[in-house]
């Protein structure tokens, strides 16, 4: 480490994710939350490792940066587990970064993984305008990822993906609105699809940064899990597709007192249903969350890997594009309209029957999502309390 000695490092345990072993300090397995000093590793953030190799495995980046490495976890498993791809990993903790390299050694990927200790954002600034971007780029922070979008953006090559975690999902979710205005530039407010318009929020966050490079951004999967969000989306150069990225944010307004939701490029405070209040949410990514081949082709590999929590997040995206960017939550439609619960799939059929979409919510599984108005939701619900 540029001449010095090694770190003293904590007592080590192994764990396994999966065909690589891991070594990772000990207290960081039996601690109920894992502690961010001597050095970082969360053994529940392992779905979202399970989808980043899974995710890798099929789009085939030849450089992978794992910007905010930790003791290596993603990176040393990307490197291992989804083909032969170069990877760089960046952290600024010395403890965390010796640990990173054991783990490259134990794995036999040492020879393709490089360890920087630097600060993330001069690092992923150092790439602008480089030929040498990577095709993938993950930014794995504690909290808001929203400093480190800029930077990934400039890192990644051009096609190249890049995956985002945001852990501030209640201020995402709308519970704190300063805050999310803060960071996201963003009106957030409490609604019946939190985690969807988190999610989006987080999106057109991330597409509007993009703006300030000439740079869009296209999603390719989401999922929301336990306590944090991630993202992924593909980086394409060019003002032009920016500004037509741009054309994919919009606002979500719901009514507080007919229930209806609609999107609209502006914010609207009025329900054109019944003259209402209404909430809007926004900006956010309402155009498609999902590439189509890489989420399913991703989700096989997941299933075929036995990582059931990774292959769900990712096989129950599949038909999220076909219907509105938000959702209903069947506990708030059932208690409002005072019907006794009601099996979920029933509802879907009733809906189906009357020619109109319906799918559980990927993100968030009391979430139903349809292309029908809030009328006809709850006639559904009536029909199957029935
Ligand atoms: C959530 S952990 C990363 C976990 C890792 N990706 C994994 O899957 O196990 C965040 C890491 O980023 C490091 N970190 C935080 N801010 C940083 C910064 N500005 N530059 C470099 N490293 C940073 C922390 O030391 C910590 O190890
Ligand atoms: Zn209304």
């Amino acid at each position: 480490m540029r001449g010095r000695a090694s770190p003293v490092l904590p007592r080590l345990a192994v764990v396994r994710e999966g065909s690589t072993e891991l070594l990772v300090p000990a207290a960081s397995v039996t601690a109920k939350a894992p502690e961010t000093a001597p050095a970082f590793f969360n053994p529940a953030a392992r779905v979202n490792r399970d989808v980043s190799v899974a995710v890798a495995r099929v789009t085939r980046p030849a450089t992978f940066l794992d910007a905010l490495a930790g003791t290596g976890a993603r990176g040393v498993r990307v490197a291992r587990e989804a083909g032969p791809v170069e990877v760089t990993m960046v952290e600024f903790n010395r403890v965390s970064l010796e640990i990173a390299r054991r783990n490259a050694r134990r794995n036999r990927v040492a020879s393709r993984c490089v360890e920087v200790r630097e600060e993330a954002n001069a690092y992923l600034h150092s790439r602008f305008g480089r030929l040498e971007r990577f095709g993938a780029v993950d930014v794995d922070p504690f909290g808001t990822p929203a400093p480190f979008v800029q930077g990934a953006l400039s890192a990644a090559a051009d096609g190249g993906v890049v995956s985002l975690t945001a852990t501030d999902t209640a201020t995402l979710c709308g519970v704190f609105p300063s805050v999310a205005f803060r960071r996201y530039g963003a009106r957030v407010a409490k609604s019946e699809s939190p985690h969807e318009a988190g999610i989006r929020v987080l999106l057109g966050f991330c597409a509007r940064v993009g703006g300030t490079v000439d740079t869009a951004i296209s999603p390719v999967a989401a999922h929301s899990t336990l306590h944090y969000m991630r993202v992924y989306f593909r980086v394409h150069r060019g003002a032009g597709r920016s500004d037509r990225a741009l054309g994919e944010l919009g606002y979500v307004s719901r009514c507080a007192s007919c229930h209806e939701a609609k999107v609209s490029p502006g914010p609207s405070e009025t329900c054109e249903r019944c003259g209402g209040k209404a909430s809007p949410i926004g900006p956010q990514w309402v155009g498609p969350l999902v590439e189509g081949g890489v989420a399913s082709g991703a989700a096989r590999e997941c299933e075929e890997a036995g990582w059931d929590g990774a292959g769900e997040a990712l096989a129950s995206l599949a038909g999220v594009d076909g219907l509105p960017p938000f959702g209903y939550s069947m506990e708030a439609v059932t208690s409002r309209e005072r019907v006794s619960s009601v099996r979920f799939q029933r509802v879907v059929e009733a809906l189906e029957a009357t020619g109109r979409a319906a799918m559980r919510q990927p993100f968030g599984s009391q979430g139903l999502k349809t292309d029908a108005s809030y009328p006809e939701v709850v006639a559904a619900v009536r029909e199957a309390g029935r």
